[in-house]
């Protein structure tokens, strides 16, 4: 059974264990637990980041080593080391979970970390997840490459509804594609989850213990005015956030400058601080203004490097001898234009429009 658990781990990137946990006394902790978690829900006064896509992240407290103690058995420490050819002992262990709740949106597909940061995700199924109340989408088999946003939307693929019954548990690597699909029920749909990290230190360590009451926090989305404009984009205008994704994607040559300049920018990434909105464990430049996370390292790694940057207003077409030229871009393998041409009763509306702005603008700070 382990064996036939493993192959099928390591080829769509995700087992389902069904009726796993079967304790005459799973039922009851389930519901305290999500009894105890809506108390907090709607104690929540203000709106977190995540409120709007109906998806907020949850610490079950207490909970988390009751649940944890069902699961710590051989049994599964067998599986767990079957699949992932390491030793229980060597992860530290984090607990989590979230509140799908109000969904008016499905989640964009996403991975939960970089493609070589990568780490393992149990979810525990606390209460039946069916198709209206939210159930994860996962696509078997994406966790195996490194690709970027617009090769997995180009990419030909199946989908995996996960339909489950308490007790149920999934395993999966973090490199697997998956969504949230939107809770239509009128009930808020928790899942459990703990997440097994490569250890840190001698000792693997139980995030979870030692805490009690269960709390719940913002998800992907902050509350801060950036957070809000993205949770707006992410959902309301979906297919914005999904141009911006696939605009992200970006064709480099494949050469040795190239890939040791992308490995100079990948390792930025291990320090995270450098490229999230925590705060800065230096002080900052008294002319800081904001991050730019990880652009601004590619920038600077570029300059570093004596690459040459094309500004954005270089799509503008420059004039020589009383004509419009692009010579200035010769150099360059694409070329954005921008070089509307109108005719002659068009220019003469756009130029009185334009006097007109001017003069009304002049009136009124006068
Ligand atoms: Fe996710």
């Amino acid at each position: 059974m382990i064996d036939q658990n493993y192959s099928n781990f390591k080829d769509k990137g995700f087992i389902i264990l069904r009726n796993f946990i079967k304790d005459d006394d799973f039922d009851s902790i389930c519901e305290n637990l999500k009894k105890d978690i809506l108390i907090e829900f709607y104690k929540l006064k203000k709106k977190v980041g995540g409120s709007l896509m109906g998806n907020l992240n949850v610490f079950p407290g207490s909970y988390a080593k009751i649940i944890f103690d069902k699961l710590n058995k051989k049994d599964f420490h067998n599986i767990i080391e079957n699949i992932t050819n390491k030793k229980f002992s060597d992860f530290d262990i984090i607990s989590g979970g979230n509140l799908n709740f109000q969904f008016k949106f499905n989640q964009h597909f996403h991975t939960d970390s970089k493609f070589n940061n990568s780490f393992f995700i149990i979810n525990v199924v606390t209460e039946n997840i069916y198709e209206t109340n939210g159930p994860l989408e996962l696509v078997p088999g994406t966790h195996k490459e490194n690709i970027p946003y617009w090769k997995f939307i180009l990419k030909k693929k199946k989908y995996k509804i996960l339909l489950a019954n308490r007790g149920d548990i999934l395993i999966r690597t973090s490199n697997l594609w998956h969504r949230g699909t939107k809770n239509e029920s009128k009930e808020p749909r928790l899942l459990l989850v703990f997440i097994l990290k490569d250890k840190t230190g001698d000792v693997s360590k139980f995030e979870f213990e030692g805490n009690n009451k269960p709390q719940i926090f913002n998800n992907f989305f902050k509350t801060s005015i950036k957070g809000t404009i993205k949770e707006n984009l992410y959902t309301r205008f979906s297919y914005f956030y999904l141009f911006y994704r696939l605009l992200r994607s970006f064709f480099v040559k494949k050469c040795d400058f190239i890939l040791n300049l992308l490995n100079s920018w990948k390792k930025v990434f291990d320090q995270i601080n450098l490229i999230d909105d925590s705060d800065s464990i230096y002080k900052n430049h008294k002319e800081f203004y904001e991050n730019r996370h990880d652009q601004s390292a590619l920038s600077i790694i570029c300059k570093k490097n004596n690459i040459f940057s094309l500004s954005a207003s270089e799509c503008d077409w420059a004039e020589f001898s009383g004509k419009r030229v692009w010579i200035h871009l010769n150099d360059y393998p694409i070329l954005a234009k921008r070089d509307l041409k109108y005719n002659i009763i068009k220019r003469f509306i756009k130029r009185q429009s334009k006097n007109l702005k001017r003069l009304k603008k002049k009136i009124s700070n006068s």
